[in-house]
Parts: C-alpha cells; structure tokens; sequence
C-alpha cells in the first residue's frame, strides 16, 4: 500500500472517530433535562390527610353527599371531601384549584364498605402538562398501591380537563 493510501485511511478513521464522539456527546446533552424534579410521598400525604381528624373534619365537595352512588369507578359508593382552598376556589366559580389542593374520595361497596382511598393533590411544578395533581390510590389501611403521575388516573380524569381533571361538579 503507498503512503498517500495509507495516510487517507488513517484521515478517514479519525474523521469517523470525530463524528462518533461528537454524536455521543450530543445524545448526552440531550439527555440532561433541565425540567424541575419536584418530589411528592403518597406515604407523607397519607399522614397529611388523616392527622389531626383528618379528612373527615373537612366539607364534602360542593353539591356532593356522603355516600353518594358512584360511577362505578371508584366503588358502588363514593364520599369526596376536600381542602378549605378547594371549597373557597369552587365557591369563587373557579374552575382551576389553587396549589396545595386536596381532593379526597372514599369508595365504598354497595354494603358501605370502606375499599379504597383516592386522592388528587395540587403541587407546584409537579407535573405541569396534567395541571401539577399529583395521584395516588390507597387501601383503606393506608398502604399505597399507586402514586405519582399515574397514567390510569391522568388518561380517564383528562376528559375533564376543562375542569382541571376534576369530575364531581363539572
Ligand atoms: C375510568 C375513569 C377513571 C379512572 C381510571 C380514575 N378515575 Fe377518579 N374519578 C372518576 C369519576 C367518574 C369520578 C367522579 C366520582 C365517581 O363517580 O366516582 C372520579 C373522582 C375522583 C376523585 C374526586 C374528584 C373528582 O374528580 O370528582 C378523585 C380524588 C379521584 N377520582 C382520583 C383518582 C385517582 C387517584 C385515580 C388513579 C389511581 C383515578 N381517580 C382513576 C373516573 C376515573
């Protein structure tokens, strides 16, 4: 092999090597986000929710009773009860809920069983696309068996996204 040969193979390997290296050092960058983690506990939430008399000291969503026949979704039987600033918001006509709301519902079977705890809460940043609720599904004890940005809550609730994800009332 000449040297002139040689000498374009050698040019061309770094070449390739060059674009290589600079491809991967734009999927890195990609892949630094600079979105805002905002961390939220379903366990912390819980304990939120049930100290100090809890969410049954709280006024049941406007036009709503305790007990009331559900949809079916989340039990034969639903109460909803929420936070002082959802009850002012709803009262003011709002339709967005102000931050730190909190949605609570109880679902019950058709013997006024207590089966699950279903709560929205509303935070800062959490999860801008969805409104910022944060989801999450418990047992009637308190475990938590779904939390987050839940896609099986977001994907039903967005059909109420002209009342910010909110059902009851709208
Ligand atoms: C298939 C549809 C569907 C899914 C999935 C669903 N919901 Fe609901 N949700 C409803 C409906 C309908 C209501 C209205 C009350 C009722 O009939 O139970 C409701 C009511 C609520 C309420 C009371 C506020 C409101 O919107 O009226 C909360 C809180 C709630 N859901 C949380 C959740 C959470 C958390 C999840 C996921 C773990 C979830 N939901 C999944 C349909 C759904």
């Amino acid at each position: 092999m000449g040297d002139v040969m040689k000498r374009m193979i050698l040019l061309s390997l770094i070449l390739i090597s060059a674009v290589f290296l600079s491809g991967c050092a734009e999927s890195d960058d990609a892949g630094v986000s600079d979105e805002v983690q905002v961390e939220v506990s379903a366990d912390e939430l819980y304990s939120e929710i049930t100290s100090n008399g809890g969410y049954k000291k709280w006024a049941l969503f406007p036009g709503t009773e305790e007990l009331a026949p559900g949809a079916g979704v989340h039990g034969d039987k639903v109460s909803i009860y929420v936070s002082n600033d959802v009850s002012a918001a709803i009262d003011a006509g709002d339709t967005i809920m102000p931050f730190e709301s909190v949605i609570v519902k109880e679902g019950f079977n058709s013997e006024d069983q207590l089966e699950e705890l279903v709560v929205m809460y509303k935070v800062e940043g959490y999860d801008p696309d969805n409104n910022d609720w944060f989801w999450a599904l418990y047992s009637p004890g308190g475990a938590v068996s779904a939390e987050g940005k839940v896609d099986g809550c977001i994907n039903c609730h967005e059909k109420k996204a002209s009342n910010d994800f909110i059902f009851s009332g709208a």
